[in-house]
């Protein structure tokens, strides 16, 4: 039978990598939570709804039906893209700009209940991994399989390096670095913090595995 595989952890420790492989070898549903955040971080941007650090929280509520998130598969490579009301924004969500602020957009409570609404219409349809920070927690707390994934910050510093000129931006390793611990600290710190390990999740530090390594270990998990 088909179950939901729900995957969580840190930024850049590699979730996404695995859980694509995963999905792709099992013939599941990949869905990236982390990129739905991202999108409403670029939407926001886009509005001017963002001064530093504060979101204007009032605009956006008066926003949120307007914004339609998705995700399709790019024609010339078969990828998945996000798409923020029909736009294709995969690249765009990736940049600095958006990661930069994607923090305070996301610990915004209505924000994360219209999210989690929308992944949960997603995972009805079994056979998916789905891969953020509250997913075996919050979005799919009956999940068959969760994983809880950790790395040392420079390990996920370059994979976020490699992963970016991957997709064509060049970025500053310190300054990844410098953005990697400081969405830690406000994804550790505040109150609602979405990131949480399951009770039933394992746990996976990736810092000394490859990525066949790690692919490996997931399967195995799923196969279990
Ligand atoms: O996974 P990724 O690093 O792309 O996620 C971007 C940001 O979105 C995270 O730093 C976190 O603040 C937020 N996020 C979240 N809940 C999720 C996935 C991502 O709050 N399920």
């Amino acid at each position: 039978p088909r179950i939901t595989i729900a995957i969580d952890g840190f930024s850049s420790c590699g979730k996404s990598t695995m859980a694509k492989a995963l999905a792709r070898r099992i013939g599941y549903i990949y869905i990236d939570s982390g990129a739905m955040y991202r999108a409403v971080t670029l939407y926001c941007l886009d509005h001017n709804l963002i001064d530093g650090d504060t979101v204007d929280t009032e605009a956006l509520r008066s926003h949120m039906d307007d914004i339609h998130i998705d995700f399709r598969p790019d024609p010339a490579t078969g990828k998945t893209h996000t798409f923020l009301n029909n736009r294709d924004v995969e690249q765009e969500i990736r940049s600095m700009r958006v990661s930069d602020k994607v923090s305070p957009v996301s610990a915004i409570p209505f924000v994360r209940t219209a999210m989690v609404a929308a992944q949960q219409k997603m995972g009805e349809r079994k056979g998916i991994v789905m891969d953020g920070r509250d997913i075996g927690t919050t979005v799919f707390p009956r999940a068959e399989l969760k994983i809880f994934v950790t790395a040392s910050a420079e390990t996920r510093a370059q994979r976020r390096v490699d992963e970016l000129k991957d997709k064509g931006v060049a970025v500053d390793f310190d300054e990844v670095v410098a953005n990697i611990n400081k969405r830690d600290h406000i994804d550790q710190t505040r109150k609602e913090s979405p990131l949480r390990r399951a009770d039933d999740a394992i746990l996976l530090d990736n810092s000394h595995m490859t990525i066949d390594e790690q692919d490996a270990w997931l399967l195995a998990r799923y196969n279990e």
